[in-house]
C-alpha cells in the first residue's frame, strides 16, 4: 500500500505534503472518526513492523490505552509513553479534533529505545573521542618536553663548556690565593717575631725585607681582584645552572603568569651563546616590554629553537639582530639572521612536523613545528620573511594578557 492508497477520498493532500510526509524519519498517523487509519506515513510502517512483525499502522493504535482517546478529544490532546511486549519504548502524541460534528485524530510515535540507543551509541562515541584526546595531548606534552630536553641535549657541550670556563677560572684562583695566604702567614710570623726580639730595629729590617721578598704590596692590590673574578665566575654559574633549571622547568599544568620576555631572552642568550659566539654578531634592540601572561619555560623553548635556526643558517660568519617591542595589547620579539635564507617553496612548509633540510642526526624538523604550537596556545603568532641568500627573520607575537574563556572571572 503507497502513501496516496491510505488516504480518505474526502482529503486532499498536496503532493509538497505527501512528499513531507513520505521522507520524514518521525511516525505520524491520522484516524478518522470510525478509527481507521486514513493516513500513515512509512516511518509510521517501519515502526509497527519493529514494534509487531507482520502488523500494520492500525497495530499502533491497539497499544493505546482505551482512556486516552476520551482524554484527548475532552482537552485537545494526550501525551504519554507506553512499551510495547517487544520492549521498545514508544512517546506518544495523540491530538483530537471535532469538526462538523467529526472527530479526527492526528498521532505522533517517538521510538524512544532507538534514540536511547543511538544517545548510548553517540555517549560512547564521545567518551572514546574524549579519550583519544587527552591520549593525544598526553603525548603533545610528552613530544614537547622531550624535545626541549633533545635541545638541551644537543647545547650541552657548549653549556658545558661555559660552566667550565669560569670554573677553571675560579681554580686557578683559588690555587693564587692559597699562594698568597701562605705569604701573608708568614709575614704575620715575622711580625710576631718581631714583637718578641729584643733588638725591635733589627727586626723591624727583617720584617720590612721579608714583606718585600713575599711582593706583599702586589698581593694587597691583586687579592680584591682575584675574590671579585671568583665571586663572578661562581654567579656565572649560578646563573646558568638557574637558566637551565628555568628552561627545563615542564610547568604546563601551572596557570600562565605574567613574565618578563627579556628574562626569557636573556637565559635562553645565555644557554645557546656558546653555539653561536664563534660565528655570530649579536645585536640587541630590545623596546619597552610589559609583563605578558606566559609559560615562560615554553616561549624560551621558542626563542631557542629560533636561535639555534637562526645559528644553524649562518655557515661561516654573520649577524642575528634582536628586536623586541610592544603595541596594541601585543608584545613581539624578532631574530633576524644574515644566514642562508629559505626559499619561497620551503617557506610554506618550515612549520610541517619532521620538514627538515638539514643532515640526518643535525635536525629532525620538529623545532618550528613546535614552536608554532606553543604560540598557538599562547594565542599569539609566529611571522617569518626571507630571501634567500640573504637571510630571515621570525617574529614572535604573543597577546600581553590572554584572552578570557566567556564567563571567566
Ligand atoms: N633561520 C632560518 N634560516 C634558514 N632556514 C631556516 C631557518 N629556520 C628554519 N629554517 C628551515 O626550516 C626547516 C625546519 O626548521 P625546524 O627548526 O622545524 O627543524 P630543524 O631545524 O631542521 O630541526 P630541529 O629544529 O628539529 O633540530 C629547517 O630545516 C630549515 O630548512
Ligand atoms: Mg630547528
Amino acid at each position: 500500500m503507497n502513501q496516496r492508497d491510505t488516504l480518505t477520498s474526502s482529503t486532499t493532500w498536496s503532493d509538497d505534503m505527501l512528499w513531507a510526509l513520505s521522507v520524514t524519519d518521525n511516525a505520524v498517523m491520522l484516524v478518522d472518526c470510525a478509527g481507521h487509519v486514513t493516513l500513515a506515513n512509512d516511518a509510521t510502517r517501519a515502526l509497527a513492523e519493529r514494534v509487531h512483525p507482520g502488523a500494520g499502522p492500525e497495530y499502533l493504535l491497539t497499544l493505546l490505552p482505551k482512556d486516552v482517546w476520551t482524554h484527548a478529544c475532552e482537552r485537545g490532546s494526550w501525551h504519554g509513553q507506553i512499551t510495547s511486549a517487544t520492549g521498545l519504548v514508544l512517546a506518544i502524541a495523540l491530538h483530537c479534533e471535532e469538526r462538523g460534528g467529526t472527530v479526527r485524530s492526528f498521532l505522533t510515535f517517538d521510538d524512544l529505545s532507538a534514540r536511547n540507543g543511538r544517545e548510548r551509541e553517540l555517549q560512547l562515541r564521545h567518551d572514546e573521542l574524549q579519550n583519544t584526546y587527552r591520549r593525544l595531548a598526553g603525548a603533545q606534552e610528552q613530544l614537547l618536553q622531550s624535545e626541549k630536553m633533545a635541545s638541551i641535549g644537543q647545547l650541552a657541550a657548549g653549556v658545558a663548556h661555559e660552566i667550565n670556563n669560569p670554573i677553571g677560572y675560579v681554580h686557578s684562583n683559588l690555587g693564587t690565593l692559597q699562594e698568597y695566604i701562605g705569604a701573608l702567614f708568614a709575614l704575620v710570623e715575622a711580625h710576631e717575631a718581631a714583637l718578641q726580639s729584643s733588638d725591635p730595629q733589627a727586626s723591624r729590617e727583617e720584617v720590612r725585607a721579608k714583606r718585600d721578598r713575599l711582593d706583599i704590596d702586589f698581593i694587597i692590590g691583586d687579592l680584591p681582584k682575584l675574590l671579585a673574578e671568583s665571586r663572578e665566575g661562581i654567579e656565572r654559574v649560578t646563573k646558568i645552572v638557574h637558566d637551565l633549571k628555568d628552561f627545563s622547568h615542564a610547568g604546563r599544568d601551572e596557570a600562565m603568569r605574567p613574565s618578563d620576555l627579556h628574562r626569557g631572552l636573556e637565559s635562553t642568550l645565555n644557554i645557546v651563546w656558546n653555539d653561536l659566539k664563534y660565528k655570530v654578531r649579536l645585536e640587541k634592540h630590545y623596546g619597552e616590554l610589559p609583563l605578558v601572561e606566559c609559560h615562560l619555560s615554553e616561549i624560551n623553548q621558542v626563542l631557542m629553537n629560533l636561535l639555534i635556526n637562526a645559528g644553524q643558517a649562518i655557515t661561516d660568519r654573520g649577524s642575528i639582530v634582536i628586536n623586541t617591542g610592544a603595541e596594541n595589547g601585543e608584545a613581539w620579539i624578532s631574530i633576524a639572521d644574515s644566514g642562508c635564507g629559505i626559499a619561497p617553496d620551503a617557506l610554506q612548509r618550515i612549520f610541517e612536523p619532521f620538514y627538515t633540510t638539514k643532515p640526518i642526526g643535525r635536525g629532525t624538523g620538529l623545532g618550528l613545528a613546535i614552536a608554532y604550537s606553543i604560540i598557538a596556545k599562547h594565542n599569539g603568532r609566529i611571522e617569518v620573511t626571507s630571501q634567500p641568500g640573504a637571510g630571515s627573520a621570525f617574529r614572535v607575537v604573543l597577546p600581553t594578557v590572554q584572552p578570557r574563556e566567556a564567563g571567566a572571572a
